[in-house]
């Protein structure tokens, strides 16, 4: 039995890691060692030497791309984890004010925070066998929900990933209809040390921020409870249901 009490013994097959950053890469060692019997394959744009499979999520040519490379390997697909997204990068900054949003830095936030994962499941969907279970995951945020949202700020990369929250929700609806053995899940990592927060780790309390590995262990944990019968949920790294 894993940590989660849950039987690994059903934990075989690939399992794919989209986005091998900072939490990414941190998943998938967690996955290899938790779960021996699983084949875990990293995909990224870039990555490290020892990537496994190529997929830029902005480019629609490397996501039909991605499909066939997955076809042709012909695996047995367990488990996706999309471990992408984008809060800041050299143009990008999220917004503190009004003044500073503009559609160049929306379209940004929304093209790999909202349409790349929704995407991504577009591109395993022909893998998917209506026998065997699947869990598609992907990283959402807490400042995505609407209704947790008391403080403003970060327009795109809010609304993004709110989006995101809307379209995996249709994605899980859709789904338990016609691949009855799946699961959807969007999860919150917790404030983890990455890249991704460097700049903003100001603010948070040493206790507060994650290493990856941490992070890891605690998604992996709420990942293998999930059943068909709760798709479709967003929750935090502790397993607590946080507001949509
Ligand atoms: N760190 C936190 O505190 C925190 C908190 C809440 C939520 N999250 C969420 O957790 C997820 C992972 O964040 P992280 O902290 O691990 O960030 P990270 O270290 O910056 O990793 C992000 C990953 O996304 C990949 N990516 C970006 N655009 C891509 C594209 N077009 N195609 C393929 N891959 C692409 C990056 O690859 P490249 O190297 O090619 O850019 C990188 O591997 C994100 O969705 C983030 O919003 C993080």
């Amino acid at each position: 039995m894993s940590s989660a009490g849950v039987s690994d013994q059903s934990w075989t097959g690939t399992a794919l890691v989209v986005g091998a950053g900072g939490i990414g890469s941190a998943v998938a060692l967690e996955l290899s060692q938790r779960f021996p019997e699983l084949t875990v394959l990293t995909c990224g744009r870039q990555g490290p030497p020892d990537q496994d499979l190529k997929i830029d999520l902005e480019d629609d040519a490397s996501l039909d791309h991605f499909t066939g490379a997955l076809q042709a390997r012909g695996d047995r697909l367990r488990l996706l984890f999309n471990c992408s997204g984008r809060l800041h990068g050299p143009e990008l900054q999220p917004e503190k004010r009004l003044k500073q949003v503009n559609r160049r830095q929306l379209e940004q936030q929304f093209a790999i925070n909202a349409i790349a994962p929704v995407l991504l499941a577009r591109a395993v969907e022909p893998l998917l066998k209506r026998d065997q279970p699947f869990h598609f995951a992907s990283l959402s945020a807490r400042v995505g929900s609407i209704g947790d949202n008391r403080s403003g700020g970060w327009y795109g990369y809010r609304a993004a990933k709110a989006a995101q929250n809307q379209l995996l929700r249709c994605l899980s609806l859709e789904w338990s209809r016609r691949w009855p053995q799946t699961t959807v899940t969007l999860l919150h990592p917790g404030t983890t040390d990455t890249e991704l927060s460097k700049p903003f780790q100001s603010f948070v309390p040493a206790e507060k921020l994650f290493s990856p590995q941490r992070a890891a262990g605690h998604l992996i944990d709420v990942l293998v409870r999930q059943t068909p019968e709760t798709t479709g949920r967003f929750l935090a790294w502790d397993g607590q249901e946080i507001v949509w």
